[in-house]
Parts: structure tokens; C-alpha cells; sequence
């Protein structure tokens, strides 16, 4: 193993760069698309239960694999003995490929964005569709957002990452915070908190259980081995529960802020919630325009910027993972095995760019049983996100719990002191991944792909 990988310089330099994974699209853009469709504060509640109860275990349990084995998410399960599980890893390899080939898309949206709002075309709300239909200017972002992720990785983990999400990560959080303040003043603004806030839980279908638990583990980044991955990087020393407690907290917080922002502004817009993936780009647009030209540009600006960088952080983690395993397993340089990768996952991400309108055969791709019919984008979505990753997670736990073994996974949370008393939140981890997890996982997992992709609905049956 010549090829020198690369450490974190400090504890909070690694909680930055696993938030700055976490927080991303998925807490600002497809949070709260994915709470209107699921019908509002139903579907927060069941997120909130599956990020605490069972994704917070798993991603201990992934950091812990690991900082015990120095390696990406491939190489890890061979360290430990158990060359067979590293077919884990080569899951988690595809799901970050096939996430980041339609994330970049996305994010070259929230790009384009920034640039229209600066120059001061708010219609683009309106024209939404026309936008991301046209393939050469979206085409054009996205090489940029590739490039600039690429860049960072390329400068390897204190120089580039880290030192990004140190910057980026507080700057986005001063920008929601404003822009919270500013959307509570807007008319109707409690009519849009209420939908936030208040359950209905004859809302909740097998579907929304489905869409909860995959925007749970996406937005965490979990279940495909990115945490492996900067688990690696991470000292001996530090205590990666609390560590990951952090993580979570952090997350969870910025998508609930998020919806404190959105729902105002989507109710004082009079807009439908379930508008799906178009709902911040159709929406927002004129509640920055309303603000006037000047503040207008300036507030539709930073928001698109807070949306460009909160993607940032989560491309950088995405490109990490194969790059990780180029550099340990095929023995390449960083450099080399950063373009290489980003190369090939941009050219992935076509059909995902064409999909939304250039292409009438990408648009309407297929039609399924549960969800009906989705574009090409979203079904790479429905795969990676809501099925990959619950699955990742589901072997990720039954491999801690009973194939490393809970006593060495305990070890490792105590930092090898076997002394050490474990703290409440440890003990819950380690009874969660060898128990909740598994059976709760596996559940929702069979459940919901019968649902999905069988539209045989048991949940509903059960629920009435
Ligand atoms: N968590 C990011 C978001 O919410 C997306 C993301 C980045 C991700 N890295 C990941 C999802 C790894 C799954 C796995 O936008």
C-alpha cells in the first residue's frame, strides 16, 4: 500500500465534512418536495423516527468499519477477514455512482439558478421546465459542478475537502437563518408552518413509509459506504458516536430549518405542495421577485448560492467513495483516480439530464405499479436512493452485529479500551444495529419493494 491516503486534521474538520456530505439537495430541495407529496407533517414524523432510531446506529456502525480499517468501502470488509461482504461495498460503489450521475444534474440546476437570480431573470420560475429541458445550458452547469467537486477531491482530505465544508458548511447555515426570518414575515406564512407541523396520519401509505426511509438514509448519506469511506480518515482517538451524534443533529436540523423556509413561501405563493421535484424552482423564483429588483436579486441570489454550495459539500462525499477505492484498491493516484471517476460518472449522468424533457422516451420512462410513471432521473432515484440504500444499511447492520461481531464493534466504539464504560448512547447503538436495525430494515425493505415495484400493498391492507 505505497499511496499515502490521507487523514482528517481534527475531529471537527471531520463532523464538518460528514454534515457537509449529509446536508445537501436532499435537506433543501428534496426534503421538502418529498414532505408535500407525502402529505406535510406525517411524513416528518416518520423521517425524524427513522433518522434517530435507525439510521443513527447504522452510521456509527459504518464510520466504525471504517477508522478499524483504514479503507473504502470495498477494501474494508476484505481487511476485516471477509472478502464476500465486500460485495456491500461494490453496492454502495454503484449507488454512488448511479446518485451523483442525477445529483449533478440537480445541482446544476441550483447553479444555473444562482446565475439567472443574479442577473436578475425571476421568470425562470415560470419557465422551469424550459430550463431543465434544455439539455446544452444544463449540460454546461453540470460540467462545472463536476469540475469544481473534482478539483477539491483531487486535493485530497485536509487540503480539499475539509477545508471546503469549514468554510462552506457556516455560511449556509447563517444563509437559512435569514432567509427563515425573512419567509415567517410573508402572508399566510402560518398556513404553511401548520401543514409543516401538524400530522395527518391518514396520510401515510406504503409509499410514504417508502419515500421516509429512503430520504431518511439519503439524506445521512448512508447505506453505500461514504461514511465508510471518511470514517477512514478519522483519528484513533476521537469518539465517533458522539461524533455521528453531531452528524445527525446537524442534519436533521437543516432539513427541519429547511421546511420553516420552504412552507411559508410555498403557502404565500398559493402554490400546490405536491409539485415534486420543481417545487423550490417553481416557487421561489417569485417570492424573490416580489422582494423588488435589488433585494430580490440579492436574496434570490444567496438562497440559489446556499443551494449550490449545500450541494457542493454532498458531491465532494459522493466522488470520494469510488475515488477511495481507485486509490486503495488499483493503487492510483488521487489526481488520476479523481478525473478518471468524475469523467465517467458525468457521462452516467446523461440520460439523467435528458431526461427531464429533452427526451420524449427518457421523460416517461417507465411506468411502475406503485409511483405510475417517472422520467429516467427519478427512477435512477428510486433504485440508488429508496432501494440501495435501506438495502446497504440492512447488510451493513447484520454485518456489524453478527459477522465482525458486536464485541469488536463495541471495542472499536470505546477506541479499543475495553475498560472504558460505554455511555448510554453506545449501548443503545450497539443493542439497535444487532436488533432494530436488521428487523425493521429488512420489514420496511420487503414491504415496500412489493409496493413499489409489485404494487401489492400491504401496508395499506394493515393500515386499513
Ligand atoms: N446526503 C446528501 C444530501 O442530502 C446526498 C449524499 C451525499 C449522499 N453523499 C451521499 C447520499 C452518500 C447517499 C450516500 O443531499
Amino acid at each position: 500500500m505505497a499511496v499515502d491516503r490521507g487523514c482528517f486534521s481534527s475531529r471537527l474538520g471531520f463532523i464538518l465534512a460528514a454534515a457537509g456530505s449529509a446536508v445537501g439537495l436532499g435537506n433543501i430541495w428534496k426534503f421538502p418536495f418529498e414532505v408535500g407529496k407525502g402529505g406535510g407533517a406525517a411524513f416528518v414524523v416518520m423521517y425524524l423516527a427513522f433518522c434517530f432510531i435507525l439510521c443513527f446506529p447504522v452510521m456509527v456502525a459504518e464510520i466504525g468499519i471504517g477508522r478499524k480499517t483504514q479503507r473504502n468501502a470495498v477494501g474494508a470488509f476484505t481487511v476485516l477477514g471477509y472478502k464476500n461482504w465486500s460485495i456491500v461495498g461494490y453496492l454502495g460503489l454503484v449507488s454512488g455512482v448511479l446518485i451523483l450521475s442525477f445529483y449533478n444534474v440537480v445541482a446544476a440546476w441550483a447553479f444555473g439558478y444562482f446565475v439567472e437570480m443574479v442577473t436578475g431573470n425571476f421568470d425562470i420560475g415560470n419557465n422551469f421546465g424550459e430550463f431543465t429541458k434544455d439539455w446544452v445550458t444544463v449540460g454546461s452547469y453540470a460540467i462545472i459542478f463536476m469540475v469544481g467537486t473534482a478539483y477539491v477531491v483531487s486535493k485530497g482530505v485536509s487540503g480539499g475537502i475539509e477545508k471546503a465544508a469549514k468554510i462552506l458548511m457556516p455560511s449556509l447555515f447563517v444563509m437559512i437563518i435569514a432567509l427563515i426570518a425573512y419567509a415567517l414575515t410573508l402572508p399566510n406564512a402560518m398556513d404553511g408552518i401548520r401543514f409543516y407541523l401538524v400530522p395527518d396520519f391518514s396520510q401515510i401509505t406504503g409509499q410514504v413509509v417508502y419515500s421516509a426511509l429512503g430520504q431518511a438514509f439519503f439524506s445521512l448519506s448512508l447505506g453505500m459506504g461514504a461514511l465508510i469511506t471518511y470514517g477512514s480518515y478519522v483519528s484513533k482517538k476521537d469518539n465517533i458516536v458522539s461524533a455521528a451524534a453531531s452528524v445527525t443533529l446537524m442534519d436533521v436540523g437543516v432539513a427541519t430549518l429547511a421546511g420553516f423556509m420552504i412552507f411559508p413561501f410555498v403557502f404565500s405563493q398559493g402554490i400546490e405542495t405536491n409539485g415534486g421535484a420543481g417545487l423550490i424552482f417553481v416557487t421561489l423564483p417569485g417570492v424573490f421577485e416580489a422582494l423588488g429588483s435589488t433585494l430580490g436579486v440579492f436574496v434570490g441570489g444567496l438562497f440559489f448560492l446556499l443551494l449550490s454550495f449545500a450541494a457542493f459539500t454532498s458531491t465532494i462525499s459522493l466522488l470520494e467513495v469510488p475515488t477511495a477505492y481507485m486509490v486503495d484498491e488499483k493503487n492510483m493516484g488521487r489526481s488520476k483516480a479523481t478525473w478518471l471517476v468524475a469523467i465517467f460518472i458525468f457521462l452516467v449522468g446523461i440520460p439523467s439530464m435528458l431526461s427531464n424533457g429533452a427526451v420524449d422516451s427518457l421523460t416517461s420512462f417507465i411506468t411502475l405499479p406503485g409511483p405510475g410513471t417517472l422520467d429516467f432521473m427519478t427512477f435512477i432515484g428510486l433504485i440508488a436512493s429508496d432501494t440501495f440504500l435501506p438495502l446497504g444499511g440492512f447488510m451493513i447492520a447484520v454485518f456489524t452485529a453478527y459477522v465482525w461481531k458486536k464485541e469488536n464493534f463495541n471495542l472499536e466504539m470505546s477506541n479499543g479500551d475495553a475498560t472504558m464504560q460505554a455511555s448510554l448512547l453506545q449501548r443503545y447503538v450497539s443493542f439497535a444495529i444487532g436488533y432494530i436495525c436488521p428487523v425493521l430494515l429488512g420489514a420496511i425493505f420487503i414491504v415496500t419493494v412489493l409496493d413499489n415495484f409489485l404494487g401489492i400493498k400491504i401496508l395499506s391492507l394493515i393500515l386499513g
